[in-house]
């Protein structure tokens, strides 16, 4: 299949809307990520997401639509707590998942009696669901258990040849997926940190749960979990500790016989001497982290090493993001005890 790129502009989003419409794929940008998009209602679309991502077919999909107010057409009575949520951070990078009505696709939710529902901020997202007129069923636009792309490039590398279309919008702003969380219980629990903080959502409802890792869990709420992500072509091992540990295991692993990439901040970086370098930004500036942890993670797929080795951050804030996904990412973390 030949796979046309069109830079977003009012005409391109008219052909990437047909697309839609005649039951295609779109990849297209979000705030977060790049999505891959199909119309939520027809099963025969959803099904193409499926195969052009080799994505289980277990693992539901976030439906999206262009404003809060659709979000009553795809499931029940909407909770209190959980408009609260809507009305403070939709759109934007916030995902919540409620009781289906059974209006999208059985496959959409996985046979799960719930759906998964975000409305991005993104104008060319946002202009592609309005012109399309349907709900887009999209998961991150990557082949399954890869790094999610944050540039059209990168949903080239990973779908050229399996999709018609990427609508090409520039670089993501957040650079990681939405914050997903479950409001069919009675107290919200977060599945999936993100760009919206827990701080954030406590600020306007209250205490919520973070889910615990999959082991704690013996069904895990958000099928995705157990799955492989995020993981670039060579190892990753997350490396806990200063400079000079830092350094020591850059010079072990060399030792072995290996080439090194590393992934870390300024100042840090500055300490370090490698075979390869992703400078991820300032150590102090978590949002410039997050946007562009997954180009570091795709970028060593072109250099030639044998072990990306990347410093850690703390899991508060917007760190919890991107803690949650270098360990989804990582082989190992090495800790100086
Ligand atoms: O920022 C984002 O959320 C991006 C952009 C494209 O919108 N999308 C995205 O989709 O990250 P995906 O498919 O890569 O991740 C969706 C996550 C998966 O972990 C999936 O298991 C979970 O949401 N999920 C979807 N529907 C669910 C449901 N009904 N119950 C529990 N978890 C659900
Ligand atoms: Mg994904």
């Amino acid at each position: 299949m030949k796979t046309e790129r069109l830079t977003a502009a009012s005409d391109t989003l008219a052909e990437a809307a047909a697309y839609i419409q005649q039951q295609e794929v779109v990849a297209f940008p979000t705030e977060t990520v790049y999505g891959l998009g199909a119309d939520a209602t027809s099963e025969a679309a959803v099904a193409k997401i499926f195969e052009a991502k080799g994505r289980p077919a277990d693992n539901p999909l976030i439906v999206h639509v262009h404003e809060p107010g659709q979000i009553k057409y795809y499931t029940e009575t909407i909770p209190v707590m959980a408009q609260q949520l809507i009305d403070q951070f939709m759109p934007g990078p916030f995902t919540i998942i409620l009781k289906s009505n059974g209006k999208v696709a059985p496959t959409v939710s996985a046979g799960l009696d719930t759906v998964a529902i975000r409305v991005p901020q993104h104008p060319v997202a946002q202009a592609l669901i309005q012109t399309a007129n349907l709900p887009l069923a999209a998961p991150s636009a990557n082949v399954s258990g890869k790094p999610s792309p944050t540039t059209a490039d990168h949903v080239y590398q990973d779908l050229c040849g399996r999709i018609p279309c990427i609508l090409d919008g520039g670089a993501t702003g957040v650079g990681l997926e939405s914050t997903v969380v479950d409001a069919t219980g009675e107290v919200p629990v977060i599945l999936r940190p993100g760009g919206i903080t827990k701080q954030a959502i406590e600020a306007v409802i209250g205490e919520v749960k973070l889910t615990k890792s999959l082991a704690a869990e013996a069904q895990p709420k958000s099928p995705g979990m157990k799955y492989n992500h995020y993981e670039p072509e060579a190892p990753l091992y997350l490396i806990e500790g200063e400079s000079a540990f830092f350094q020591q295991q850059i010079i072990h692993f060399q030792q072995a016989g290996k080439k090194v990439g590393v992934m870390a901040t300024t100042p840090l970086m500055t300490k370090l001497t490698a075979d390869e370098a992703f400078t991820m930004g300032e150590q102090d500036n978590l949002k410039e982290v997050a946007a562009n942890l997954y180009t570091g993670l795709r970028y060593f797929n072109h250099k030639t090493v044998d072990v990306i080795l990347s410093e850690c951050f703390p899991a508060q804030g917007m760190g919890a993001a991107i803690m949650n996904r270098l360990d989804k990412a990582a082989t190992d973390r090495i800790q100086h005890i």
